[in-house]
Parts: C-alpha cells; sequence; structure tokens
C-alpha cells in the first residue's frame, strides 16, 4: 500500500542539469482510485480549516476525522503510516501530477490536512504533523537557503498557484556539503559563529530556532553576508516547479529555499505538510 509510485521525469525538466539525478513520484494508481470517495468526504466535512498553533506563530489546516467513513479512513491510517516510514534521509524526491484532473488543489488540501490528523491522533502528538499555510505578500520575495527546524524532519512541498514567469524556483543544497565545503571555507566567518551555525543544524532541540539560523546567516550586517551568499548560490541546485509538483526532503539533511519571485507569493502557492519520520 503506497501513496506514492516512481515516474518518469517530466518532459519540461529533462534538461535541468543539476536535478536529473532526483527520483520522480506521482500518486499510486490504487490510491488515485479513491478520488471519488475521497471527494465525497470532503463534501461532507466542508471547508478546510486554519488552527492557530502559538509555538510556531502559525496556523495548521484541520479537519475533524470524527464524520469520516470507517473504511475510507482505515485505508487513510494505512496510507499514512506508510508516509511517516518514508524517510529520504539523503535522497532528493520530486513530484509530479499530484494535482490533476481527478485531484484538484481542494482535494490535495483535504488529503493532506486528512494525513496530518490521522498522524497527530495516532502518535497522540499535536507536533508529529503540521500543515501550515503559507503568509502571502506582494513584494518580490526571496527565501534564502535554509532548515525549517520545525519538530518534524520531513517536509513535503507540493506547488499549486505557481505564477508562470520563470521567476520563483526552489534551491537546494546538501546540508552536509554545506556544513564540510561552505562553512569552513568562509574567511569572514569567525570559528565560534560557524559553530554555532553547525550546532543550529545538527543538535535536534524543541526549541524553535529558525529565526536565530536564518539571522546568522543572512544579516546583510555581518561581514560573511556576501562571501556566503556567492557560496550558496554557485553550489545550489534550482528547479522551477509547476502546479502539482513539488518535493520531499529531509529537512535535517538538505538545506532549501526560494529564488526570488517577480511578484508576490500566493496563499496558495504551496501545500506544505511536515511529519516526523518514525515506524
Ligand atoms: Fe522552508
Amino acid at each position: 500500500m503506497s501513496l506514492f509510485e516512481e515516474t518518469k521525469i517530466p518532459a519540461i525538466h529533462q534538461n535541468d542539469p543539476k536535478v536529473n539525478q532526483a527520483t520522480w513520484l506521482t500518486w499510486s494508481k490504487e490510491f488515485l482510485s479513491l478520488n471519488k470517495a475521497l471527494r465525497q468526504q470532503q463534501l461532507i466535512n466542508g471547508k478546510v480549516t486554519s488552527v492557530k498553533i502559538r509555538a510556531y506563530k502559525a496556523g495548521n489546516y484541520s479537519v475533524n476525522l470524527k464524520n469520516f467513513d470507517k473504511d475510507l479512513l482505515n485505508q487513510l491510517k494505512l496510507y499514512a503510516a506508510e508516509l511517516c516510514r518514508f524517510n529520504p534521509n539523503q535522497e532528493l524526491i520530486f513530484f509530479t501530477g499530484l494535482i490533476n484532473r481527478k485531484i484538484s488543489g481542494n482535494l490535495l488540501q483535504f488529503i493532506f490536512a486528512t494525513l496530518k490528523e490521522i498522524i497527530v491522533a495516532k502518535h497522540k502528538d499535536k507536533f508529529a504533523a503540521l500543515y501550515i499555510p503559507l503568509v502571502s505578500g506582494k513584494k518580490i520575495s526571496e527565501l534564502p537557503l535554509h532548515s525549517d527546524l520545525f519538530v518534524t524532519d520531513i517536509l513535503l512541498n507540493i506547488f499549486e498557484k505557481v505564477k508562470i514567469d520563470g521567476s520563483g524556483h526552489s534551491t537546494f543544497l546538501p546540508l552536509n556539503f554545506f556544513l564540510v565545503q561552505i562553512l569552513p571555507q568562509l574567511e569572514s566567518m569567525p570559528l565560534s559563529i560557524s559553530e554555532k551555525i553547525t550546532e543550529i543544524l545538527t543538535v535536534v532541540t524543541k526549541k524553535d530556532r529558525y529565526d536565530e539560523l536564518v539571522n546568522l546567516l543572512y544579516n546583510e550586517k555581518h561581514p560573511w553576508n556576501e562571501e556566503l551568499l556567492t557560496l550558496m548560490e554557485t553550489h545550489q541546485q534550482r528547479i522551477l516547479f509547476t502546479k502539482g509538483e513539488g518535493y520531499l526532503i529531509n529537512d535535517r539533511n538538505w538545506l532549501h529555499g526560494r529564488a526570488a519571485t517577480n511578484g508576490g507569493i500566493l496563499k496558495k502557492r504551496l501545500h506544505r505538510l511536515a511529519y516526523c519520520s518514525r515506524d
């Protein structure tokens, strides 16, 4: 029982030189065959709502599992368990066709919110999985390479409303490469700072250290800012995802980011499901 199955690299990405080693997945045929039952359940449940989580000062998409059809819920529990066992470790996993004729963007949102709810209920831990809405904005925006550092380690990001203007590439860099090949090369960064950054990125803690990390890496006032940005840009892998495409990474093994978008960010640009890998 598997949510996804392997598929070919989409034609538009065949010439992307730096990312052609990724594994491409799409919905499995068996999961797609549930689409009618899922749509019916979505009609019963209504709109997916976002509930605030204080620890992350963010929302979290949620659904009510109480009114679920038992058979469908039991099947989804098996898919959710399989997803939790799916730890890509050092591998880069890409997706295509997750939004298609059978699964709309709204249904994908319902599926992700349901899987999140099932994982949370199974582990009796509200941080075992998160589905955090994107913060939209009108400005040109860029996110340099970073780790989210949520309590969860696996990050599944699927794009929906992407502007087709050739901007806003997703960027990736293996964490190990960053720690071994980039950080020690930075002549303008004191050893104490590179040790601190290494600690933030490698020591697992429940504390939210994202802001601390991003400030140490990218605050323009730091003398290492330019040198670091140049090296990151030289070595990062880039890919421009379209609707229904996206990626799954272990947030502790990969840095990820977004190149500047020409315009703003739409709220439904991205569906991001984060979960803890475990058996
Ligand atoms: Fe992120």
